[in-house]
């Protein structure tokens, strides 16, 4: 067979935050199959890059005091380094701030302009008038003209769920300056999309992309598809739109093709033919990881670009779901919110990569990273049962046997058991199920391990004139071993070349597995892997949530809340001066409050199950003083009144003797 000629990406990594388990799940995804499609003798390359551009790294820029180029330049070292540890094998590491993105990008942009794909159009937008800027809907806050809830995002709001334009958000602030933005007129430049259409929905049904996506598409297309805003406006960090003055490309415009603009860059080096990877009607492959979150991106308007400037289109999009940590969202207060680099320093980053593949598919679920789980399933699988197999034999043939291996390694069907489940193996790496492929791997681990315990080396070495059968058990255990390391390899690269040395052999290769191993001899066996300990799982969560302490500048990401969003609520004693029943209410009664204010206040209650009226007239309770009135079909209601309840019972609160209607809760 002629072998494959493969290009693979990963998604570009943003060059303003840290590399984090949750990006590794993409890399390490990514990273088995390419080394996978190798060891099948393949020419694959892998390729990435940061992505450098966009208004959320020149602000940082700025608010570090430095440039946006020493910026991503101090990123992109650690994200390299991180990667490296984790043994991602890049051809190619770029970044989108490159001379190659801009001219791809620049050449890119001049076709789709020429054939008529780019529209201009003037559009008004929130304007910050002190820093001078357009500002993005996430950098304006304000009230969300709903529910009132108070600093929400332009262009959603957490509280009730509402979406909406920034323009509608009440005190909108910029939350760069703080300025009350005001609405600018400016023209922008458009990706025609819907010219593209058709060519979309057959390529999108064509089998580029998993089922659940083509049908998340088949709604998207329902909808509609709207012209692609693909410029911004000056000041911002990014390559100038040609020809034209203080307007720059939208950093999702050049990033895709940041994938081109890194494969160049190899192909210069490397002496690769980069029009044989993205001429059209090439026979050669092209496949892009990422995650569920932009598939729109990659699956909308980036074979529209490409079809649209008449390069080559993609032959799949592999998209992965989200990483939960303890089955939720990763959460820096949890500690669970790990970087790359606080895992590195506790633990091994191959337990990782194991983990990670014993629960990817090829489907867009989230995966769970159960830090429990993790240690018991590397400890058991890759301690208990692979490395074990080795261990427990090494040392006979190092000691009895002069290092070397028997002329016979085959009893039974055992080792050819082993390398019949070759081809299964393959085809689930292949299909990216590479958690039906690690349970294949451990079926057999385990039978290797029965084999040795049946055999009992470590017996038969006492007994008159069996030294020839201990010779050949061990022997036939460590080309299992072999077998196994053969099969681990793309998940494992590190422990296989460490299984090479002890192994004594050249690079372990899927076709070499055909022949055992016999008369040959190996080397002194070391440990290849420990034992996670709990402590390490400790320390690593311990040292993400200091993290949190020292890098305050992002958002707090899960339910938890700062003392500054309690004291938001503006909690006070009030006196409930009045009860009374609602008509055609069943559930509610209506309160009159006194909380040391002038008029008293109406509040609607659903507590008539559980209180009748003259219970709670003169009685002092809690509320929330400061809970933007909602209006409801028997009226107003001014607030709320705190209660406990179980679902079954409910009781309201009171304070303590001495407290007084007004008070102040803090
Ligand atoms: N810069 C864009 C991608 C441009 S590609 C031309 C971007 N960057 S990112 O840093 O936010 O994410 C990079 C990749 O990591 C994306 O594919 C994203 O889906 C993935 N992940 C980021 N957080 C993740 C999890 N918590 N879980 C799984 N994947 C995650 O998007
Ligand atoms: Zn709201």
């Amino acid at each position: 067979m002629t072998p494959r000629k493969i290009l693979v990406t990963s998604a570009l990594p943003y060059a303003n935050g840290e590399i984090h388990l949750g990006h590794l799940l993409e890399y390490i995804q990514t990273d088995i199959w390419v080394r996978f499609q190798k060891m099948m003798g393949n020419e694959c390359h892998y390729v990435c890059a940061d992505d450098a551009h966009g208004t959320p790294i020149m602000l940082k820029a700025n608010e570090l005091g430095i440039s946006p180029e020493e910026l991503i330049a101090g990123v992109s070292e650690r994200h390299q380094a991180d990667f490296k540890d984790f043994a991602i094998g890049f051809s190619q590491y770029h970044s989108t701030h490159s001379e190659e993105n801009r001219e791809i990008s620049t050449g890119i942009y001049n076709k789709l302009n020429d054939a008529g794909f780019i529209k201009r159009r003037t559009i008004s937008q929130a304007f910050d008038p002190e820093k001078q800027m357009f500002l993005p809907d996430r950098f304006i806050k304000g009230d969300c003209p709903k529910c009132g809830a108070v600093d929400q995002y332009g262009d959603n709001c957490e509280v009730c769920g509402a979406t909406y334009s920034p323009t509608e958000l009440k005190n909108a602030k910029s939350a760069i300056s703080g300025a009350t933005p005001v609405t600018k007129d400016s023209e922008h430049y458009f990706f025609d999309l819907p010219q593209f259409e058709d060519q979309l929905k057959d390529w999108t049904n064509a089998g580029h992309l998993q089922d659940e996506i083509s049908n998340k598409l088949s709604e998207w297309f329902e909808h509609g598809l709207q012209q692609w805003d693909i410029s911004r406006d000056a000041p911002y960090f990014g390559f100038q739109i040609p020809g034209v003055e203080n307007k720059y490309f939208y950093v999702w415009l050049d990033a895709p093709i940041g994938y081109m603009a890194s494969f160049k860059k190899l192909c210069n080096e490397k002496g690769i033919d980069f029009d044989e990877y993205f001429n059209k009607g090439s026979d050669t492959e092209l496949y892009h990881f990422i995650g569920k979150d932009i598939v729109y991106f990659h699956a909308l308007f980036w074979p529209a670009t490409l079809m649209g400037s008449n390069y080559r289109t993609p032959n799949a999009i592999f998209a992965h779901g989200f990483l939960t940590v303890n089955g939720q969202k990763m959460s820096k207060s949890r500690g669970t919110f790990i970087q790359a680099r606080t895992y590195l320093d506790s633990l091994n980053p191959e337990c990782l990569r194991y983990y990670y593949a014993y629960k990817l598919s090829a489907k867009i679920d989230d995966i769970d990273l159960n830090l429990e789980d993790f240690k018991q399933r590397v400890n058991s699988d890759l301690v208990g049962k692979v490395v074990n197999i080795a261990s427990r034999s090494a040392g006979f043939i190092v000691k009895k046997f002069n290092k070397t291996l028997s002329a016979y390694a085959i009893e039974g069907d055992l080792y050819n058991d082993f390398i019949a489940k070759g081809d299964v193996i393959a085809e689930l790496y292949e299909a990216r199920n590479y958690n039906q492929a690690m349970r294949e791997i451990m079926k057999l681990a385990d039978k290797a391990n029965q084999y040795i315990d049946e055999h009992k080396p470590w017996q038969l070495v006492k007994e008159e004139g069996k030294e020839a059968q201990v010779h050949d058990v061990t022997s036939l255990a460590i080309n299992l071993f072999r077998v196994l390391m053969t099969y681990l390899k793309p998940v494992l690269p590190v422990m296989a070349e460490q299984a090479e040395e002890f192994l004594n052999i050249d690079a372990l290769n899927w076709d070499d597995i055909q022949d055992p191993l016999t008369k040959h001899q190996i080397n002194k066996f070391k440990p290849l892997m420990s034992r996670i300990e709990d402590e390490q799982i400790s320390s690593v969560i311990e040292a993400s949530k200091q993290s949190v302490e020292t890098a305050k500048e992002q958002p707090e990401d899960d339910n938890m809340i700062q003392i500054d969003d309690f004291t938001k609520i503006d909690l006070r004693i009030a006196k409930i001066v009045k009860a009374q029943h609602v008509d055609g209410a069943d559930k509610l009664l209506q309160l009159t409050l006194d909380i040391g204010e002038e008029s008293t206040r109406n509040v609607f209650a659903g507590i008539k199950a559980h209180y009748s009226p003259e219970d709670l007239e003169g009685r002092l309770t809690v509320m929330v003083a400061n809970l933007a009135p909602r209006k409801m079909k028997f009226g107003v209601s001014e607030g709320m009144v705190l209660a406990a309840g179980d679902g079954k019972s409910l009781h309201i609160l009171s304070p303590d003797s001495g407290a007084k209607p007004g008070m102040k809760i803090s």
